[in-house]
């Protein structure tokens, strides 16, 4: 076996060979595969795609390429989500502590974001103190003590999709719905978690820009985990606007305290919900009543242990950027867009994501917005109010919001889009 004859293959429109995939996935992991071999490989996948055996066999190979998690000694049932990305999601910090207050094991392993997309990691490392870093033995303790824990993968889980998503970051071989979707299961299936729920994101500050891709990668993703022995679902949902009223790190965890407070934005409230529906109900906890458990203080108390389980103050003040500036409305009327990857893009410019890896992040850094689409809005009230330790920076986070938003005139009819706009199972 050798990697050209792979590439040649997947270049040609040919259907790999189970030996090839799990030839050339080993191969990699080792170092016997250069990255230039791998990348024109993801590159040839990119175009050429893979039908559903090969993506079954390319996962499985990523899930070999590393350690499986065993939660077995867990007396709950597991329960997971996980998001394909967008701008203002924060749902993981009141969703993972409300479904383990309704009686579930959460083991969330997340992500730091890249590009306009924000990372859970990144958010809750706002909280002094906090640390996103645990040995797998602590995980399962936390988990076991508190019901859910948010933190790193360890470096032994899915090692090949360690190499090949930093690999694709940088060759331009992200958005294929075939490397996505083997990605992101083979993390999860071998986390060993029992049930899974998949928020795929739709729209500008998605990777999945139309429905009919959001749902390929969703029904792929299902088939995976189904195939596995994990209880999978998927919601589609909205990400043509950000979600709720703030994109940015310490931003975000102040937002996700207002919801779990009983408060906050609506459609950060509607989506934790519709999540932890299907979470509890993959989990068998379809009688557990989350709107309740928001409601009674039991998701907060859950969120403070977990959060000091992990080294963090929740009562400590959040970082609060140096500067601010307010944009205000350039005219009155309906607003109608308030584009998802622009305000990302802003928020990455102003500090609150990186370019490389191992950038730091500002952890005050990012936007709050005034209005969502669907307000009547007045000339000269602010829209937006831009967050930055480097005011340098101000001039081209406005230029990134350039032609994202969008006022109609004053009565013009509008109707927001729903956040939940499909679900397959
Ligand atoms: N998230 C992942 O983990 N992998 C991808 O390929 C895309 C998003």
């Amino acid at each position: 076996m050798d990697a050209i004859s792979v590439i040649r293959a997947k270049r040609d429109r040919a259907e790999l060979t189970d030996d090839q995939i799990d030839w050339v996935i080993d191969a990699y992991t080792r170092g016997e595969v250069a990255d230039e071999q791998m990348s024109s490989l993801a590159m040839a996948i990119l175009l050429n795609g893979m039908n559903r055996k090969e993506i079954a066999r390319w996962t499985a190979a990523m899930i070999n390429s590393g350690e499986r998690m065993d939660f077995s000694s867990l007396t709950r049932p597991t329960a997971d989500k996980h998001s394909t990305g967008g701008v203002g999601d924060k749902i993981t910090l009141p969703l993972a502590p409300l479904v383990a207050a309704c009686g579930a094991a959460v083991p969330q392993l997340s992500g730091r974001g890249l590009g306009h997309t924000g990372g859970t990691l990144d958010k809750l490392e706002a909280i002094p103190g906090w640390r996103a870093q645990l040995s797998n033995a602590e995980m399962l303790d936390v988990l076991g003590s508190v019901g859910s824990v948010v933190c790193a993968a360890g470096a032994g889980l899915a090692p090949a999709d360690k190499k090949l998503y930093a690999l694709r970051d940088v060759t331009g071989t992200v958005e294929s719905i075939p490397l996505i979707a083997s990605s992101i299961m083979s993390k999860k299936i071998a986390e060993g978690t029992g049930s899974l729920v998949l928020d795929v994101k739709v729209g500008s500050g998605a990777f999945m820009k139309n429905l009919d891709d959001a749902r390929e990668l969703a029904a792929t993703m299902v088939e995976l985990g189904t195939d596995h022995g994990v209880r999978t679902t998927a919601l589609l949902t909205n990400m043509a606007t950000p979600l709720g009223l703030t994109a940015g790190n310490a931003l975000e965890v102040r937002e996700s305290v207002e919801v779990l407070a009983g408060g906050g934005p609506a459609d950060v409230v509607e989506l934790t919900l519709a999540l932890a529906r299907e979470m509890l109900d993959a989990a068998g906890l379809g009688d557990a009543d989350p709107a309740k458990v928001l409601a009674d203080g039991s998701a907060m108390d859950h969120w403070r242990r977990m959060i000091q389980a992990q080294g963090g103050d929740p009562d400590a003040p959040l970082p609060v950027a140096r500067e601010q500036h307010v944009v205000n409305a350039a005219a009155s009327g309906v607003l109608t867009t308030l584009d998802a990857y622009a305000v990302g893009l802003a928020a990455w410019r102003l500090g609150a994501g990186r370019a490389r890896k191992e950038d730091p992040v500002q952890p005050g850094a990012g936007i709050e917005l005034h209005a969502k689409p669907g307000d009547e809005i007045q000339a000269g009230q602010p829209l937006l109010t831009l967050h930055t330790d480097t005011p340098e920076k101000f001039a081209s986070a406005i230029e990134a919001l350039d032609g994202g938003v969008l006022i109609a005139p004053p009565g013009t009819p509008f109707t927001p889009a729903p956040i939940i706009l499909d679900r397959i199972a």
